[in-house]
Parts: C-alpha cells; structure tokens; sequence
C-alpha cells in the first residue's frame, strides 16, 4: 500500500470505506498502465447505470442467464436440499434469486455484500414478499473470509454466484474466490454459478458499445465518483470509454482514454496525461465450458453439471464441495495452460 495515500485519506477524515477509495485510486492512478478497480462502479449512481446496462437489447448476459434460470428451473431446485441456507454472493435485483425461492423450501436466505445498504433494500424486499423466510443479511466482503451466521450453522449450504461476476476476477482471483466459497460453506455444499462464454467477437463488442451509450456512461461515472468523493477535477468530457475483447486473455477489456495532454488533481496529488493514454478499469473474462471445469477443478469444487442456452451464449453451472479446499493448493497454472480442449 501506498503510505503516502493511506496518510492522505486520513487526514481528510473519510471513513473507512472512503479511505480505502482514497487510497486505491491513488495507488492504482500511481502506476503503468494506470488502471482503476471496477469494484468501485457501484456507487448509488453506477449501480443504477448498471441496471439498465442489464435491460439494454445489445447486453445479453441477464436476460440469457434468467431464461436458462427459468428453463431449467425444475433440475436447478432440485440440487437444492429442503431446508437449505441459500447464501448469495453479492447483492443486487433480487429477480434471480427470486425464482429458486419460489421453487425451493428454502430454510433461510444469507445475501453478502459489502454495501449494507444495497443488502437491507434487498432484505427488507425479501422479507416483504416471503414473509415466513427468515434472511440474514451479512455486511462482508464475500472476496474474503467471512462467517456465516449462527442460525443457519446446521443447515445445508448452497451458494448462489449468478451474473458472470466471476469473470471480473483475473483467474487467479476467481480459483481463490472458489477456494474461499468451498471452505466458507463446507464440504459436501452446492453451488450455483453463472458464467459468460466466449463467442462471436462482434457480438461482444456490441454488448459493451451499446448504441445509446449507456456503458460509456457507466464507465465515466468511476471519475465523477473521484470528483463526487475525493474532491478530484477529472474533464470527464476529455476522457473516451472504450471497450475492445482481447482474444489472447479472452476477456473485454475496458478503458477510459485521455483525449488530450492533461494533468488532474485527486486530494494532494497530481496525475499526469498523455493524448491517448488509458487508465484499465474493467476485465471481463469470457470462459469456454472446458476452461471454466478446468479453473473449478483446482478449487475444491466438483463439476456436476452446467446448462447453457440453445445459442451457447451463457452457462450456469452446479457445484459440489467435495474436499476440503485446504487440502487443495492451486496450481498457479497460467488461464491460458486451463484450455483443455478446444470444446467450446
Ligand atoms: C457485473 N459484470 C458481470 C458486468 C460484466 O459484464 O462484466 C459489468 C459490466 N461492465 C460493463 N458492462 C457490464
């Protein structure tokens, strides 16, 4: 960590969640390339852009995966045990999670998610509509260890990780999260999991240079964030999104471009510009059906079964924690080294 950031952050009194803002914008603009985390796209602002990314007609990923939900909904409820603990891993609409509550004698529903407020709208909402459920919100991290509460200790576990979130970790961070999953909720749990898959590359590009805009929006809302939050003077009319699949690391890669010579200020510090020069805010890593099984077998997980569209658009697959993780050191094996066949 940068000290320098970490003292800056706190002599302007930002609470912790602002701090750590602070100090990974300052960290991340420090180096070559500059990059920034798409974990902080999601203020109140970028979550709603977020929602209608999801409803535009180009950004197929939310409506694939809720038909494949609907479609196979009688063989996905059936690897949920009654009486389970269904844990999500992050919070958002609830539309998902909503059709295997409707399906499943669910005995309570845990939704993890670093913003506490997302969690008790989406609790609160719950709670309304399946007034005999009982929902324990956790306010975590779910990229790290957590505790599950109490209550559901004794209950069968089946972890909920849908909207190909996974593929924003860099694979080495998605085996981790997988690993951390397995030994958070114990050998012989489900999962349920959504994941992209590779396809035609137009069609990629589509989905993340929408016609109306909207993603380029979403992009640019992370430096008025900066300008909102730490008092930085980001021209965000001097910045470009842009939105490329790279087919060698098979991901879209996102970046906003400077459009000019410029320099910037963010708290005390200043940050200069090239014409052209990117700041990497997003990775979205597209997976094939063979390199997803691959990347699952080092995590303590076992592959049960996945379902895809007609089209092969997206997949969702079921999980089954069959060892325990800490027995199951990852490989460190390159994501490329993961394509086992040329399946799909
Ligand atoms: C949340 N995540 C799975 C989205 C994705 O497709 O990688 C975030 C997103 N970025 C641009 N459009 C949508």
């Amino acid at each position: 960590m940068n000290v320098h950031a970490g003292a800056l952050a706190k002599a302007h009194d930002f609470d912790e969640q602002t701090s750590a803002f602070a100090r990974d914008v300052i960290d991340d603009l420090s180096q070559h390339p500059k990059r920034l985390s798409p974990k902080y796209f999601y203020d109140a602002k970028g979550s709603e852009l977020f929602e209608a990314i999801t409803r535009l007609p180009e950004y197929y990923p939310t409506r694939t995966e809720l038909g494949i939900l609907q479609e196979r909904a009688g063989e996905i409820s059936a690897i949920v045990p009654d009486g389970a603990a269904l844990v999500e891993f992050g919070a958002g609409a609830t539309n998902k999670v909503r059709l295997l509550l409707n399906r499943c004698a669910v005995g309570a529903y845990v939704p993890v998610d670093i913003s506490g407020d997302f969690l008790n709208a989406q609790a609160d909402a719950l709670r309304r509509d399946f007034p005999a459920l009982d929902v324990y919100p956790v306010a975590a991290d779910f990229t790290q260890r957590f505790a599950l509460p109490g209550a559901v200790a004794a209950m069968p576990k089946v972890g909920f990780f849908p909207g190909s979130t996974l593929g924003n970790f860099e694979p080495h961070e998605a085996c981790a999260f997988l690993r951390s999953a397995c030994a958070i909720l114990g050998r012989g749990a489900q999962m349920v999991i959504g994941v992209d898959l590779e396809k035609d590359q137009g069609v990629l590009y589509q989905a993340y240079n929408d016609a109306a805009g909207v993603t380029a929006r979403f992009n640019l809302n992370l430096l008025d964030r900066i300008n909102r939050e730490l008092g930085g003077n980001f021209d965000t009319s001097e910045y470009r999104h842009r939105a490329i699949y790279n087919s060698e690391r098979h991901r879209i890669e996102m970046h906003l471009i400077s459009t000019k010579a410029q320099k910037v200020r963010v708290l005390d510090r200043s940050f200069s510009f090239r014409p052209g020069e990117s700041i990497h805010t997003e990775n979205s890593y597209k997976y094939s059906l063979g390199r997803f099984t691959a990347l699952v077998h080092g995590s303590g997980w076992t592959h049960r079964e996945s379902w895809t569209d007609a089209e092969r658009m997206f997949s969702v697959h079921a999980l089954v924690a069959e060892f325990e993780p800490t027995a199951v050191l990852w490989s460190g094996v390159p994501f490329k080294a993961l394509d086992p066949s040329p399946d799909a």
